[in-house]
């Protein structure tokens, strides 16, 4: 449905987006993950064809974006970083606006924006000029305008930015509803969004593409990935510690939490054993002590430490 070939954006001598190719099917949900001044949102203009590209292009359902723009905007919806809108009109006649120039009959739009408003929460708002409301209902606005015509394809500059904690939880719900018969890209800076909703994550860094794959690829990179997790009550946590030392080939963390201690047994670089292997090693060595012991788990990996190691130092070199 997607296919972004060797997108690259030049603002002068700085390259904000630099070769960038990937493709999205119908059904999946692609994460722009990346830090500030990535390109995220400057690759997202592009592929909807409000910049355009120094090189490069997106074929939108086969329709190259950059040679016939209105024909490849016809069949996707956006929803633009910060969610402009027109303040001096109400959320229902900036829908009626946006339903009409989309070309729907007068029924098909009514039909469309009782949707968007329903799957939005604006019913409370409807005749309250945008310019009044408050962040997360201007988004909501937003949101309503970039689905309102059903399209098969969706680029959410991070729709879920200023919701209350409900409206992130019914936005990421009908997202994930959405892409049985969609291709979205969303971009955000919630790691956990991209475990809930998204099928594929990518991570930009100075306008690369560093790391792409499913979310739990991408967090297994962690360096705690297949680490056990030990919970203990904090009065045995010494012992604990002191029997945990007899471990060989692993490197021990400890976290003191009021009445628990945490403790984080990983592999060490040398060791080639499993993490099952790891576990029930860690198990055995405990085992006169499980009367101490709250919970032990083996931890699938942390996004936000691969984001972290891979994406380290750039806003400091961005800046430069
Ligand atoms: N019109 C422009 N002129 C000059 N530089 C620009 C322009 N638009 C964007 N940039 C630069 O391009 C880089 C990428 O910006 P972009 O907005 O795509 O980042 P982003 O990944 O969306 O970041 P954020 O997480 O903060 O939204 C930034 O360094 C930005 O300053
Ligand atoms: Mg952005």
């Amino acid at each position: 449905m997607i296919d972004i070939l060797n997108l690259t954006k030049d603002f002068g001598d700085f390259r904000a987006v630099n070769d960038v190719s990937f493709s999205v099917e119908r059904g999946q949900v692609l994460g722009f993950l990346g830090p500030n001044g990535a390109g995220k949102s400057t690759s997202m203009k592009m592929i909807t064809g409000y910049l355009r590209p120094t090189s490069g292009t997106a074929l939108i359902d086969g329709v190259d974006i950059c040679q016939e723009p209105l024909r490849a905007q016809q069949c996707m919806g956006y929803l633009p970083e910060g969610a402009p809108a027109w303040p001096d009109m109400t959320p229902r006649q900036f829908l009626d606006f946006v339903t009409r120039i989309r070309g729907l009959d007068k029924a098909a739009a009514r039909h469309a924006a009782g949707r968007a408003i329903e799957m939005t929460e604006l019913h409370g708002v409807l005749d309250q000029p945008i310019d009044t409301l408050s962040k997360g209902f201007r988004r909501r606005v937003g949101l309503a305008q970039a689905i309102v015509h059903d399209p098969d394809i969706l680029i959410m500059d991070e729709p879920t930015d200023g919701l209350d904690p409900n409206q992130k939880h019914q936005v990421r719900a009908a997202i994930s509803e959405m892409a049985r018969t969609k291709a979205i890209i969303i971009s955000t800076h919630i790691l956990e969004e991209v475990d809930a909703i998204c099928t594929r994550a990518m991570i930009i860094d100075r306008g690369r593409v560093i790391v792409e794959g499913t979310p739990s690829a991408l967090a297994a990179r962690s360096a705690y990935h297949g680490a056990v997790v030990l919970t203990a009550t904090s009065a045995r946590a010494d012992d604990l510690a002191a029997q945990l030392e007899t471990l060989t080939q692993v490197r021990i963390e400890r976290e003191d939490r009021g009445a628990e201690a945490i403790f984080r047994i990983l592999r060490d670089d040398k060791s080639d054993e499993t993490a099952a292997a790891l576990f029930a090693r860690v198990q055995a060595c405990l085992e006169q002590m499980s009367a101490a012991i709250i919970g032990l788990a083996l931890e699938a990996g942390r996004l936000d430490d691969v984001f972290r190691d891979l994406t380290r130092g750039a806003g400091a070199e961005a800046s430069q």
